[in-house]
């Protein structure tokens, strides 16, 4: 809430306490985690591209989402709305000198001007993960292997999520068939997008309208009955003599039969109604969704194999997916596989007197070089108020420095969660780390 004195978060717009951040922290880690286990490298780039970039590339949806504005230098800028575009330029400048196929993930944020609703923010966080230089279907699957493999490493099953998966290639070569015209594919590609969602009086509709894809009524009929009948099989029976489509089913199956091998069988269902709102999509696109219907999709991406040239790169056939972080984060926070926020420090130091705070310090220090989170008060406060910090920092032990046991060359270490308690050396306290230890270190801090 604004109040005159504060300044209100833009809507769409998170904040992450450090409570919020443990999740964001577990789907990162594990969406790193996946894509090493698959071969695949992190890149990034900035977070402000050309306007330019995403006006040719992306389509018009994304494009009237765009945070666009003029720089200081009259330069016309936006905020990135996606990675894709940002990958296809990177790589444009360097792909040619490189080893195929590539295999590159990234971890941005992105910024979106949406309308703001249940699982569509202004700004959220993406894991792209893209294989370019392979044009064969084992790519799309190994793709789609890695969002699926990452949605299982958070905790979710194939009777909580499903990858619905199509081709463009397919549903161009019915549409055809079916009397759409090359220049309203791009059209029809819209409607089909909205089967789902919008009575069939209404898809009829746009089906007919001159503005739109201009069937008359019969196509129309013909193509609504299409998405009626949407299985494989079905379609092979009415469509398998036209040569795109028999070649389109053959490798729609290969890639399933792929998936089955690498152990996601049960994730994926073909559904000829996703298309995919970006433009550049030249081959199988896929979707990912919670399966009770409950929530936007978790995930998007397919194949692009003209983009990198049409950015000014060599011609390179690429596949790829983003999964945002706001829905898979609802959905996690519904199935409650959300990790259990702790605070959590190794040590304490209570100094029972003033005159030990200087040790106190002394040992934060060496602890802290063998890799110890320790703390300890930062002014005089009495025994009870240092045991109840200790308690809210989440310490594990209490180090407690009082004047005897020091004068003794010795401290009280308490467990607390058994409260056991055993004395322990200073001088063991003050051992400073061994020099081996330095190899642990990456390689920039060794000295
Ligand atoms: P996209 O379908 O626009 O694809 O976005 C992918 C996923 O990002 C969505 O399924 C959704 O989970 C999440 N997402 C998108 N917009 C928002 C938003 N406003 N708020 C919250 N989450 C959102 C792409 O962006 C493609 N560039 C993916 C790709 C990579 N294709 C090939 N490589």
């Amino acid at each position: 809430m604004s109040t005159p004195n504060n300044v209100a978060r833009l809507p769409g717009f998170r904040d992450f306490v450090p409570e919020d951040l443990a999740l964001r922290d577990r789907l990162f880690d594990a969406w790193r985690r996946i894509s090493r286990r698959y071969g695949f490298l992190e890149y990034d780039g900035p977070p402000l591209e050309p306007l330019d970039l995403y006006t040719r590339k992306s389509g018009e949806e994304i494009v009237g989402q765009l945070y666009s504005f003029t720089d200081k230098g009259d330069r016309e800028v936006a905020l990135r709305p996606e990675m894709t575009p940002s990958l296809a330029r990177i790589l444009g400048e360097r792909s040619r000198s490189m080893p195929k196929p590539i295999r590159w993930f990234s971890v941005p944020q992105l910024f979106r001007y949406e309308r703001q609703q249940r699982g569509r923010l202004r700004e959220h966080f993406q894991w792209n993960v893209d294989l370019l230089g392979e044009a064969g279907v084992a790519a799309d699957a190994e793709v789609l292997a890695v969002a699926l493999d990452g949605l299982r490493e958070v905790g979710l099953r194939s009777e909580d999520v499903r990858a619905r998966v199509s081709d463009r290639r397919l549903l161009a070569a019915l549409l055809r068939s079916l009397g759409v015209p090359e220049e309203r594919l791009e059209a029809a590609y819209g409607v089909v997008d909205k089967m789902e969602r919008e009575p069939a009086d209404r898809i009829l509709e746009s089906l007919t309208d001159p503005e739109g894809v201009g069937l008359d009524r019969g196509a129309a009929r013909r193509v609504v009955e299409l998405f009626e009948v949407p299985t494989l099989d079905g379609i092979e029976a009415s469509f398998g003599e036209r040569e795109e489509v028999a070649r389109s089913l053959e490798e729609i199956r290969t890639f399933m039969s792929i998936l089955a091998e690498l152990g996601f069988g049960d994730f994926v269902e073909f559904d000829l109604t996703i298309v995919r709102g970006l433009a550049y999509y030249t081959g199988i696109v896929f979707e990912v969704f919670d399966r009770r219907g409950e929530f936007r999709a978790i995930c998007g991406g397919g194949r692009y194999d003209d983009l990198l040239e049409r950015v000014g790169g060599e011609p390179l056939s690429a596949v790829g997916f983003g999964m945002g972080d706001v829905v898979l984060g609802e959905l996690l926070k519904e199935r409650e596989l959300t990790p259990e926020y702790r605070r959590e420090v190794d040590f304490f130091i209570v100094s029972i007197g003033e005159q030990q705070l200087p040790l106190a310090r002394r040992i934060a220090r060496v602890q802290r070089e063998n890799g110890r989170s320790v703390v300890y008060p930062l002014r005089k406060q009495s025994v009870r108020k240092q045991f109840s910090a200790a308690a809210a920092e989440g310490a594990r032990e209490v180090l407690v420095l009082g004047p005897e046991e020091v004068g003794e060359g010795i401290a009280v270490l308490r467990d607390m969660r058994s409260g056991d308690e055993r004395k322990v050396e200073l001088e063991h306290l003050l051992e400073v780390p061994e020099p081996e230890a330095k190899d642990a270190l990456p390689e920039r801090m060794r000295s």
